[in-house]
């Protein structure tokens, strides 16, 4: 039997195939309902080693590693007389799994040489939170959009493929071929939540802000709760509603799609987009109860107490800094990463700065990271927390010309919207200065 990518897979019984086939695509997809889809494929053929890595895959996406290592266990144990691909993607998985990223990473790029169409393996190094994305090395973003590019001739028209090809290239600046090739893929999938979530990031990148919540917001009604990306989803959608001014709708879609006690999703989300909305929102003028930040603090402390990975340290950070917990945040400090603790250590310094109204400090060690924050991991709309804090710390030193310079030289396309209490009417001062010298 075949998968959909025309790969040989050791089951024999249709049930466990068909089932399989489902779960790589929700998967793909972001769609509801993985773990179960994997779990009904190895009920039907409990002899299937590639149905357990998938259901290993299913239950790291949901942050449940003790599920994940056991189905692991699974996989390894019925793994016998497997042909050299499935072997393979078995051995990848396993080092994944085993938290050997280094080892993993190596045995994954090699794989996706061999079998560029293997997707599921393919999938761990194709987005900004995959292993190229969090690898911490500069020109990590050049990368993704090489690998994807490189894995394009592979898969021609496909769904998949197309749409986290279009991400890399947003991510790199190339919107309108993005924007072409996100809608060839949602055309052949419209239920790929990474093809939604890609179409989102292309507005928001070109500043259409009210084109972007109308298509995020409608494509949304149909989505399951329990996708991986509908928190995030919800991100981009309370983020455009801040952006819009309407302050209502944003606490409205926080409450409850966003915050720890609603949302569904993975942990990474959960924090990152709670901690980042609460400070766009404060950065645009509202004022968050410091319930809400203790609230995300003790989140962060009960999930993320070892610094790992830079996107999520900083959000960790920010958040206990707001909450007034200053030992946690100091963590990411004296025990950074070994791969961007040298970018997380100022940016939670900041954050500490900030919380204390230590204006001009918060802004000197802003400044010390913007140069390739990108190192961080997480999207160019995620690492705007980083862009934005630094404008607000300037107008907070009054410094209101330097903040609206760095906002047009750096982020253009988001001068004209709500994202910063207090520089929208000098931005609509030089607009008007702009014409006049015409
Ligand atoms: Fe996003």
């Amino acid at each position: 039997m075949k998968d959909r990518f025309d790969y040989q897979i050791s089951t024999t019984i249709p049930a466990a195939r068909d089932h399989y086939v489902d779960a790589v695509d929700r998967l793909l997809g972001g769609r509801g309902e993985i773990v179960e889809t994997f779990e009904a494929s190895v009920t039907a053929d409990p002899g299937f080693a590639l149905g357990f890595v998938g259901l290993a895959r299913g239950h790291q996406f949901n942050g449940d590693m003790a599920a994940a290592k056991s189905a692991m266990n699974n996989a390894h144990t019925v793994a016998k007389n497997l042909d050299a691909r499935e072997q393979s993607h078995v051995n990848a998985f396993g080092l994944l799994i085993d938290g050997k990223g280094a080892e993993a990473y190596a045995a994954i790029r090699t794989h996706v040489d061999e079998y560029p169409r293997d997707a599921l393996v393919a999938q761990t190094c194709s987005s900004v939170f995959g292993l190229i994305g969090f690898s911490g090395q500069p020109g990590r973003e050049a990368e993704i959009l090489a690998y994807t590019a490189a894995l394009f001739p592979h898969y021609g028209e496909d769904w998949w493929c197309l749409s986290q090809y279009a991400f890399a290239l947003c991510e790199n600046g190339n919107l309108a071929k993005a924007s072409a090739i996100i809608d060839k893929s949602l055309e052949l999938n419209p239920l790929n939540a990474n093809g939604a979530h890609v179409r989102s990031h292309i507005y928001y990148e070109t500043g259409e802000t009210d084109l972007g919540i109308r298509y995020l917001v409608d494509w949304l009604k149909s989505y399951d709760r329990t996708g991986y990306l509908h928190g995030h989803l919800s991100w981009h959608a309370a983020l455009w509603s801040l952006e819009q001014g309407d302050v209502e709708k944003m606490w409205h879609r926080i409450d409850t799609d966003i915050k720890p006690s609603v949302a569904q999703g993975p942990q990474i989300i959960v924090l990152t987009d709670t901690a980042s909305i609460y400070y766009r929102a404060e950065l645009a003028g509202v004022t968050i109860p410091k319930e809400r930040w203790i609230e995300i603090s003790n989140y962060a402390a009960r999930f993320f107490t070892i610094p790992s990975i830079g996107f999520t340290d900083i959000h960790a950070a920010l958040a206990h800094a707001m909450a007034g917990n200053y030992d946690a945040a100091a963590k990411f400090v004296n025990s950074p990463n070994s791969l961007t603790g040298d970018l997380v250590a100022p940016v939670a310094r900041a954050f500490c700065a900030i919380s204390r109204g230590r204006w001009h400090d918060a802004a000197n060690l802003l400044v010390s990271a913007m140069a390739d924050h990108a190192r961080l991991g997480g999207s160019r709309a995620q690492r705007d927390l980083l862009e934005f804090s630094l404008l607000g710390t300037l107008l907070k030193l009054g410094k209101d010309e330097e903040a609206k310079r760095i906002l047009l030289l750096r982020r253009p396309a988001l001068a004209a919207t709500h994202s910063l209490h207090g520089l929208n009417a000098h931005l609509k001062e030089n607009a008007k200065q702009n014409a006049s010298l015409v």
